[in-house]
């Protein structure tokens, strides 16, 4: 399939990344986990203590940060930090970070130019509407608010964080709010994009329909 760009977005917890990723390989394209890339900055911002008031620091910091991804590793200044982005204090704080104009701004435009080389599925919250409006192909996955919860629970115990079901799902229904009412691009389905709830969908039965939709050229 030729320079083939699909933007996958919903909600924490729809499953967005585990589809995308599979579509990845079976398409054979390109990955990228936006996510990961607020996730990164996040886990920079928070190693180095600095308050997330603190416009001068932040926008120091990136001005000189280097996010990369490499055969699916995600690269901080050339560490991979593919474990760190993905704790409880990450979870925690990640929104109000991504919520930052300035730090939207830098991370969008590198966005958008790992997107023009083609050849790449990228999940997110603003993929369709904003970082790739003219992808071929646009993808909305949701999923109920108790079963993101589950799932994203799931995730978390597998990595030794100690945290119960309820205090998942409400740190995602916390997470929920930040994305999709902030004023910088919030988390809105594109007009033209697929919704698929997959709260009684399995991970094949999602990736089938993408991939049926896929091939019958978007129609
Ligand atoms: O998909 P995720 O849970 O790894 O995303 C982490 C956070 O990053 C999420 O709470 C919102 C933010 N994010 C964003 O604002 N825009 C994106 N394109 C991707 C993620």
């Amino acid at each position: 399939m030729n320079n083939i760009t699909i933007a996958v977005d919903g909600p924490a917890g729809a499953g967005k990344s585990t589809i995308a990723k599979i579509i990845a390989k079976k398409l054979k394209i390109n990955y990228i986990d936006t996510g990961a890339m607020y996730r990164a900055f996040t886990y920079l911002i928070v190693s180095k203590n600095i308050d997330f008031n603190n416009k001068i620091e932040i926008q120091r910091e990136l001005k000189n940060v280097k996010i990369e991804f490499l055969n699916n590793h995600i690269y901080l200044n050339d560490k991979i930090v593919d474990s760190e982005i993905r704790t409880d204090i990450v979870n925690k704080n990640v929104s109000n970070i991504a919520k930052l104009d300035y730090v939207r701004e830098h991370l969008v435009n590198l966005q958008k130019i790992i997107a023009q080389k083609g050849n790449t599925i990228m999940d997110g919250r603003d993929i369709g509407t904003n970082v790739i409006p003219d992808a071929k192909y646009k993808f909305f996955i949701t999923a109920s608010l108790a079963e993101r919860g589950k799932r994203r629970h799931k995730q978390l115990i597998k990595t030794a964080n100690d945290i119960s079901l309820s205090q998942t799902i409400k740190s995602i229904e916390k997470r929920d709010i930040i994305d999709a009412t902030r004023q910088v691009s919030p988390l809105i389905k594109a007009h033209d994009a697929i919704e698929i709830d997959t709260t009684n969908k399995t991970i094949d039965d999602t990736v089938e329909i993408i991939l049926n939709y896929i091939r019958e050229g978007g129609n």
